[in-house]
């Protein structure tokens, strides 16, 4: 069985993750979205809440399990025998950073990065930007699941 990991801080989950990790899902056994904890990063998610949400958007796909880690990418993959990370790669802005990370990783560890191409229809997309936008009140019913937009607005109305 191959598996593939979908790492990413999740916070939350965006319509362009979920195009990624259903392809993934056609691609390998089995995916495993793993929700990196960078301590240093105030979410405004917890760890668990976006888990869930990842749990509940994928549920449909059979092959998708969600997990955390906290630590190197590449011992979770080597504690879980996970021998590939996928990435989506959304403009050139994305190369540097990814192939600097890619390379290190395959030196630190022999694990292999698969670049997927995003959709072009999400290109513009990141969970930066989906937080603002429904910060201030805009429309994000096209950007993340319903059930996402459901609890960002909570969360926002949460925070007054
Ligand atoms: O969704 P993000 O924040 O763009 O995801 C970035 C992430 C979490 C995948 C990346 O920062 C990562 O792999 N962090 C784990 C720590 C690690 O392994 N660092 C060394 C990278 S070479």
């Amino acid at each position: 069985m191959i598996s593939v990991v979908c790492p990413g801080s999740y916070d939350p989950a965006t319509n362009g993750h979920l195009d990624i990790i259903e392809r993934c899902s056609r691609l390998f056994d089995e995916v495993v979205v793993a929700v990196l904890i960078n301590k240093s990063k105030k979410g405004l998610f917890s760890i668990d809440e976006r888990m869930a949400m990842l749990r509940e958007v994928t549920a449909e796909y059979g092959n998708v399990r969600v997990d955390s880690w906290h630590g190197l990418l590449v011992d979770y993959c080597r504690d879980n025998g996970i021998p590939a990370i996928a990435k989506g790669l959304r403009a050139v802005s994305d190369f540097d950073y990814e192939l600097q990370m890619s390379q290190m990783n395959q030196r630190l560890s022999g694990v292999e990065t698969l670049f997927i191409s995003t959709n072009p229809e999400y290109s513009f997309l990141s969970s930066s930007l989906v937080k603002e936008i429904a910060t201030y009140g805009g429309d994000v019913s096209h950007l993340v699941p319903e059930l996402i937009q459901q609890r960002l607005l909570d969360r926002v109305a949460e925070l007054g």
